[in-house]
């Protein structure tokens, strides 16, 4: 049996892929320093797939402990390396913070993978790394151009993917999976494992399921004036438990087949990257139209200015996944609105 660490396990998108991992007949040890998740994460995986994984509470910051991880779990075949901030807003107010972290996890991971003999490793990044891609780039696939991040959480994407091109080229022992992720929705079917957003949600649907809830008072959506069909804002929205089979897919291609000879922009040799969305973008009010529709919640919701930073269309081409990994995000999006909304329920305690 395979044995796989998922850094960040304890997560939102580390957990669904925990449970996609565990499904595929892999063995999971989870390294998680617990700062934005709980241990009742591990409760959730348990009670879907019969089966609790390791678990260690560490911080990728703490190389003596992560180190230790490494060896009890000999020997470990891949990394999928999750664990990040991720809060852009935050980002901006406390930059060396994200730069520590989120830089300093991957060094740690990379250095204790070439001691350990691990030569496998998926990365999360995301599609923040495009910005807003011209018109001629729309859907975006790999090939399009990375553009200057618009924060230091988007420049911790980019230095990261940077620093798995380097290693990866001197060392020919190390093959990297770069995953740039458009935007992930929904939870697991069961309701059992979901988002678990800390305060106020920055994040569209955390906000439209805590106002469907009744604990925020309305959404506010931002801007209506952009150039786009109805005005606001096109994303490319993901279901999480198709984001998180398509790691399934990364690490089974990394471990059954041998690198491939040739690469061609992006790819560098032993480094693959892969956009993971839909291919279709839907627009802020379609999301809230189609949520009301198929939930029947009342989400009031205004229009306001808006949100500074924002990008005003991206989805992905997601061709290249689907054609490589073989895999394809297909879950409608009524049925990813409704296991948010089913997660959101077992949240609050609504029936
Ligand atoms: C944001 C980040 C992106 C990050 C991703 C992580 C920015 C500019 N981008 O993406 O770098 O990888 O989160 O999940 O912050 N919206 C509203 N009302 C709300 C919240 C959001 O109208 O209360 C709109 C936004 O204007 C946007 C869309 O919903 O058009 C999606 O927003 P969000 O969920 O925050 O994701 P992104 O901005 O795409």
């Amino acid at each position: 049996m395979k044995r796989i660490l998922v850094t960040g396990g304890a997560g939102y998108i580390g957990s669904h892929t925990v449970v996609c991992l565990q499904e595929s007949g892999y063995d999971v040890v989870v390294v998680d320093n617990l700062s934005n998740s709980n241990r009742e994460v591990l409760d959730g995986i348990e009670a879907i797939t019969g089966c609790r994984p390791a678990f260690e509470q560490a911080d990728c910051l703490d190389q003596t402990a992560l180190r230790e991880v490494f060896r009890k779990y000999a020997p470990i075949d891949a990394v999928i390396h999750f664990a990040a901030s991720k809060a852009v807003g935050e980002s901006v107010e406390k930059p060396l913070l994200y730069y520590r972290n989120n830089i300093g996890s991957l060094l740690n991971v990379l250095d204790l993978m070439r001691e350990a003999g691990t030569g496998h490793i998926v990365f999360s990044s995301s599609c923040t790394v495009y910005g807003q891609p011209d018109a001629d780039h729309l859907p975006v696939d790999e090939t399009a151009p990375i553009q200057k991040a618009l924060s230091p959480y988007g420049h911790t994407k980019q230095v990261n993917e940077d620093i798995l091109y380097a290693a990866a080229k001197a060392d020919k022992s190390l093959r990297a999976t770069i995953l740039r992720y458009f935007n992930p929705i929904g939870a697991h079917p069961s309701g059992k494992i979901g988002e678990l957003p800390n305060g106020v949600p920055n994040n569209l649907l955390p906000f439209v399921m805590q106002t469907a809830a009744g604990l925020r008072e309305k959404l506010r959506v931002f801007g209506d004036d952009y150039n786009t069909p109805d005005g606001s804002c096109i994303r490319d929205y993901i279901y999480v438990m198709d984001l998180a089979r398509a790691h399934v897919k990364a690490v089974e291609r990394m471990l059954t087949t041998p690198a491939p000879a040739e690469y061609s922009y992006p790819d560098a040799e032993r480094v693959e990257v892969f956009n993971l969305g839909t291919g279709r973008g839907l627009s802020v009010l379609e999301i809230v139209r189609t949520f009301i529709e198929v939930t029947g919640q009342h989400i009031p919701y205004e229009i306001t200015s808006r949100r500074e930073g924002d990008i005003e269309q991206v989805w992905a081409s997601p061709e290249k996944a689907n054609r490589v990994l073989g895999w394809r995000a297909d879950t409608p999006v009524e049925d990813i609105l409704l296991s948010a909304w089913n997660w959101e329920k077992h949240l609050r305690g609504i029936r």
